[in-house]
C-alpha cells in the first residue's frame, strides 16, 4: 500500500543540506514525518530516539522506513548522543525528543530531564561542534506561562519556557544560534497520544465505522502534521543568527466544523464532541515565522482531513490501521 499522497506536497525540490539532519525524537508524530518527507526528498538523515520502534513512520514510508538510520539513544545521556551525532557531522539537527502534557504531569522530575536537560543537551552538542542550524520543538503550551495569565498552565509548559530561555543564553554567551518553534495542536496520521490528539481520533473512528466523541469543543489551531514537519524542515535550511522563537499554528477552525467536514466525506459516521474548549489559545500568527524561514506548504482544514480519513482508510482495508486508542 502506498500513502505517498500524504507527503507528495512537502516533498523538497532545493536540496540545501550537504550533510545529515538529525532528527531527536524521530519516533513521535512530528518526527515520522520530517523523516519521511526528508527520505522522499532524498536528504539524508538520521533518527535518534529513545525506543526503536518506528511504527508510525512505517505507516507513512511502508517498508522504506527500514532503511532510515536509526540510534536507540536517552536524548539525557549527553555522551552517548554527541558520540553519535560527531559521528555524522550534521548540517542541522532537529530536536523534538519530549515528553508530552499528561507524561510531565505524571513524572514531573523526568519531565525536566527530558524535556529541559534533553535540550541543554543539544544546545551543548550545537556549541561544540559549531553547529549553526538547530530548531528545537517549544509548544505553545509555553505561553501559559507567567502563571495567571489567560491560558492553562502547565509543568509542561513551564518546561518549554525554561528551553526558550536556556536558547537565549547560548546565543548571548556561546554565539550558538537556534530556532525555537512553538507548534499549536497537531492532527493528522500518526497523531496518536497526547490530550490533544482526540480530533485525530475522530477521523480514525469515521474510517472505522466506530463512534467517538472528542471531549472538547470551539475554535481550535488545527495544525496539519505535514505542515508542521515542513516548517521545522524548512526552518534549518539555513544558517541561522541569533535565537529565536516563533508560534506555528495552523489553521484556526472549530472543532464542531471540523466534525460537518468529516461528516461530509463520510455521512454515515457518528462523531460528535461535548465539553469546553482547549485552554490554549487557537489563532495566532504564523507570519513572523515564514517571514523568518521563509515559505513551506500549507493545508486546508478540509484537505488535511480529507487526507486523514482515506489514510485511515486505506490502512483498515490491508489490516493496517493502529487500534483506536481510547
Ligand atoms: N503534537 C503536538 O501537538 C505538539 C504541540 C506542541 C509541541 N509539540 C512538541 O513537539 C515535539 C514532538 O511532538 P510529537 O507530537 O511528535 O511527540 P510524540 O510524543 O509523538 O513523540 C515524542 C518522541 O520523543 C521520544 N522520547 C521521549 N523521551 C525520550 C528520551 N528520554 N530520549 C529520546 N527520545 C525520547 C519518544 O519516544 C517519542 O518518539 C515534542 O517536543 C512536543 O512537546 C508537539
Amino acid at each position: 500500500m502506498n500513502l505517498d499522497f500524504l507527503t507528495n506536497d512537502f516533498l523538497i525540490n532545493d536540496n540545501q543540506f550537504n550533510d545529515p539532519i538529525i532528527v531527536t525524537g524521530a519516533g513521535g508524530c512530528i518526527g515520522s514525518w520530517i523523516l519521511a518527507i526528508l527520505h522522499r526528498s532524498n536528504i539524508p538523515c538520521v533518527a535518534i530516539d529513545l525506543s526503536e520502534e518506528r511504527n508510525r513512520l512505517e505507516l507513512l514510508l511502508g517498508k522504506e522506513a527500514s532503511k532510515i538510520k536509526w540510534y536507540k539513544c536517552d536524548i539525557t545521556d549527553l555522551s552517548s548522543l554527541k558520540k553519535i551525532i560527531l559521528s555524522y557531522q550534521p548540517s542541522a539537527i532537529i530536536h523534538l525528543a519530549g515528553l508530552q502534557v499528561p507524561f510531565c504531569a505524571a513524572n514531573p522530575a523526568l519531565g525536566a530531564r527530558v524535556n529541559v536537560e534533553g535540550t541543554i543537551n543539544i544546545l551543548e552538542i550545537a556549541k561544540d561542534t559549531n553547529i549553526k542550524r538547530t530548531v528545537y520543538a517549544s509548544s505553545v503550551a509555553a505561553l501559559g506561562m507567567p502563571p495567571k495569565g489567560p491560558w492553562k498552565e502547565t509543568l509542561y509548559g513551564a518546561y518549554k519556557l525554561a528551553n526558550e530561555h536556556t536558547a537565549f543564553v547560548y546565543w548571548a554567551d556561546w554565539n550558538v544560534p537556534s530556532i525555537g518553534i512553538r507548534p499549536n495542536i497537531v492532527y493528522g496520521l500518526a497523531r496518536d497520544q497526547g490530550m490533544s490528539s482526540k480530533n485525530t481520533m475522530a477521523i480514525q473512528a469515521a474510517a472505522l465505522d466506530k463512534s467517538y466523541k472528542i471531549p472538547y469543543t470551539g475554535k481550535y489551531s488545527w495544525l496539519y502534521a505535514g505542515e508542521a514537519a515542513s516548517a521545522f524542515i524548512t526552518s534549518v535550511s539555513n544558517d541561522m543568527v541569533g535565537s529565536h522563537v516563533f508560534n506555528l499554528n495552523g489553521s484556526c477552525e472549530t472543532i464542531e466544523n471540523g466534525l460537518r467536514l468529516i461528516k461530509e466525506l463520510k455521512p454515515k459516521s457518528s462523531v460528535t464532541c461535548e465539553g469546553q474548549s482547549l485552554p490554549f489559545p487557537p489563532d495566532l500568527d504564523d507570519f513572523p515565522l515564514r517571514k523568518h524561514i521563509g515559505e513551506y506548504a500549507s493545508v486546508s482544514v478540509q484537505n488535511g482531513i480529507e487526507h486523514t480519513l482515506k489514510a485511515f482508510e486505506n490502512l483498515r482495508s490491508e489490516g493496517k490501521c493502529p487500534p483506536l486508542s481510547s
